[in-house]
């Protein structure tokens, strides 16, 4: 884990405080933890740090719990083949990291990526701001983003068809910024970041896949600067109740507060028409951008992911 990081970090358990967090360390290269721990002072949670990756969860990871989707390399593959197919030049490969990244402007400050995946929209919002940060709860994920800001390449096996496979090899164009990059294990709806940290905000394709939803819209929220900050958040509200009880969905019911569609209803918690968020917003764009992932040669799932991009 970078140092630079340490910065804004703090406590996801008691936030409130805003506490920073102290730091163990075992083992060290360069400006870089590569073993040891953030410790809260106030809560004394420590929150181990692995290979280089910060587990930031609470409560810390525990590595017997049985793993999610996300953690499966089939699915880690999968993601490769949908974040950096275009920059190895897969034939029908998705534009839509390209279409997000269009939407986030140039800015001063740090970005940060909720729900990064394997990290590239990270690399495109590197590259528009002073340094990026990439969140996510999958483990896997993390590890395969840090190989490509370690490493700038990596290669995976891709499904062809049943058992056949084949090699999958990325390179990060040699354009993209690694060393103002970096990536932690951290739940969306507990981020552990101090408050305003962030110039620039995305959370693509997650809404939908926490129990939590608005919890990390209020999140996110909070981690943005009150002044000068830019939101992206794009999904394709594909509620499901074995992944959100439905009276915590943003839209998709017929009743209730958030009743109607949850594009229209984001739009108007941000810019508190519906109550929800502390902060006001003011959205500047909104649309969809279609995003294809890999399952093998010939099967591939559409998303109609619609965003919206708000500032304030
Ligand atoms: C549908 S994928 C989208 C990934 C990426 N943003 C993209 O658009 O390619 C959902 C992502 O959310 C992550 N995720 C699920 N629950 C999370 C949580 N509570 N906090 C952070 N990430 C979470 C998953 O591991 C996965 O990477």
């Amino acid at each position: 884990m970078k140092e630079w990081l340490l910065e804004i970090l703090c406590c996801p358990k008691c936030k409130e405080e805003e506490n920073p967090l102290g730091t163990t360390v075992g083992q060290r290269d360069g400006k870089d933890i590569v073993e040891g721990s953030l410790d809260c002072k106030h809560c004394k949670t420590r929150y181990p740090i692995k290979d280089g990756i910060a587990l930031l969860t609470i409560p810390p990871r525990n590595p017997t719990a049985p793993p999610s989707k996300y953690e499966d390399q089939a699915v880690v593959a999968s993601y490769l083949w949908s974040h950096y197919g275009d920059l190895a030049g897969e034939n029908e490969a998705t534009d839509a990291y390209k279409r997000w990244a269009e939407l986030i402007s140039p800015a001063s400050g740090i970005g940060l990526d909720a729900g990064c995946a394997v990290g590239r929209n990270t690399f495109e919002m590197a590259g528009r701001m002073e340094r990026a940060v990439g969140i996510d709860t999958s483990l896997a994920f993390i590890a395969r983003a840090r190989e490509l800001m370690i490493r700038k390449s990596t290669s995976c096996l891709i499904k062809e068809e049943g058992m056949i496979s084949r090699e999958l090899k990325i390179q990060l164009p040699s354009g993209y910024n690694t060393h103002n990059v970096e990536f932690v294990v951290a739940d969306a709806q507990a981020l552990p970041f101090v408050s305003a940290a962030f110039g620039s905000v995305a959370s693509l394709n997650m809404v939908d896949k926490l129990p939590l939803p608005l919890v990390h819209l209020q999140e996110l929220d909070r981690v943005s600067s009150p002044e000068g900050a830019q939101l992206v958040i794009s999904d394709p509200f594909s509620w499901s109740e074995e992944v959100t009880a439905p009276a915590n969905w943003l839209g998709g019911t017929i009743e209730g507060r958030l009743k109607g569609r949850g594009h229209e209803n984001l739009q108007a918690l941000l810019e508190g028409r519906i109550k929800g968020l502390k902060g006001c917003w003011h959205v500047t764009a909104t649309g969809h951008v279609w995003w294809k992932i890999r399952n093998h040669a010939n099967h591939f799932e559409l998303i109609r992911s619609c965003f919206v991009k708000a500032v304030r």
